[in-house]
């Protein structure tokens, strides 16, 4: 039996390539070597104030990427995480499970209340990995992928289900994270110090994945480079090594390779050649995009619940059991 694959995006901000690459692409053979199951996370999205009209927009405007990069509803489970009642149900039994004392880890939360201050901060973004630890022990999750920044989730994921397990017999799988590789992480074209965000504040930080050609060339024009004119893949240039990083995952070359074609040339030519990998992909890419309706992709999501549901339902009705709820 394959094992089981559980990860997700948030439907807010623009999804860059940074997430096409840290993320998305990796998940595209684990399609085949895994069970797995990708999920438009709208229930997070919300932790901080949306705009509904622009929620709904964005939840399809996801799937219909994970549709376009090639994620197959033949091979997967895709779905939206509201459509599937439980992910809300198993966080509140996850609430009285979890304690303050794990929740004021959460580095995630720290960071992101400290933009607006902790006071005004919503409860559900405190709780925010509560929900995602639902997100994924409901579905007896073997290995989560996922960024760096998200590994102390899925170890509070591990920790619930442990405890949980502890307490009331063995429930939950104590799920594995696997993260991105670090050449995968892909950083601010404006500063390489920090990831490629899709909440910059400048749009000269990333590359979203609805950018058109000519917005790609002037955006890769503008990224700052280190001092020198070598194409070179060092960790003294972090600027160009992460040019590079975007270069080889983009066409399939080699770091060596790549640096090779460009030996005796300057940034000029190079941020040409960078522009045009880009590019080649996102063409094809944003035409298969604009080739999915809403109706196809509503009634991609409506069977993906289908199928999560009757997981979600039978560890539910295990969990409420355990719990010592009277059955329905
Ligand atoms: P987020 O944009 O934080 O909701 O992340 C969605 C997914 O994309 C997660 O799996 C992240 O780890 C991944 N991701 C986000 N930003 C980057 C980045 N700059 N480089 C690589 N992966 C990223
Ligand atoms: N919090 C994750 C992020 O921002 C998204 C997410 C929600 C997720 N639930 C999940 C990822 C479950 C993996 C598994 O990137």
């Amino acid at each position: 039996m394959k094992q089981r694959i559980f990860s997700g995006i948030q439907p807010s901000g623009n999804l860059h390539i940074g997430n096409y690459l840290g993320a998305i692409k990796q998940w595209l053979p684990l399609q085949d070597e895994y069970d797995a199951l990708f999920c438009v996370v709208d229930l997070h999205a919300i932790t901080v104030p949306q705009d509904p009209i622009e929620l709904h927009k964005k939840t399809l405007e996801i799937a219909k990427i994970y549709l376009a990069a090639g994620i197959d509803p033949e091979k997967c489970i895709l779905f939206a995480q509201s459509h599937v009642k439980e992910h809300t149900e198993l966080a509140w039994i996850l609430n009285t499970i979890a304690r303050l004392g794990d929740l004021d880890k959460m580095t995630q939360f720290k960071d992101k209340s400290a933009k607006g201050g902790a006071e005004t901060s919503s409860v559900g973004l405190y709780t925010y990995p509560v929900l995602m630890a639902a997100d994924i022990l409901l579905y007896d999750t073997a290995v989560v992928p996922v960024g760096k920044d998200q590994a102390q989730h899925v170890e509070l994921a591990r920790t619930l289900a442990e405890r949980f397990n502890k307490r009331f017999s063995e429930t939950f799988v104590v799920p594995e994270v696997k993260l991105s590789k670090e050449g995968q992480i892909i950083m601010g074209l404006d500063d390489p110090s920090k990831k490629m965000s899709k909440s910059a504040s400048s749009e000269y930080n990333y590359i979203s994945l609805t950018d058109d050609a000519a917005t790609v060339e002037r955006k890769i024009k503008k990224a700052v480079t280190d001092s020198g004119s070598e194409i070179v893949y060092s960790d003294d240039k972090p600027a160009l090594k992460n040019l590079i990083n975007i270069y080889t995952l983009f066409s399939d070359k080699t770091q060596e390779e790549v640096v090779a074609m460009y030996q005796g040339k300057g940034y000029g030519d190079f941020k040409a050649g960078l522009t045009e990998v880009i590019v080649h992909f996102l063409s094809p890419f944003q035409e298969r995009l604009a080739s999915i309706s809403d109706e196809e992709v509503e009634g991609v999501l409506r069977k993906g619940a289908e199928k999560a549901r009757i997981i979600a339902k039978e560890k539910m009705r295990q969990v409420n059991e355990r719990v010592g709820f009277l059955s329905e």
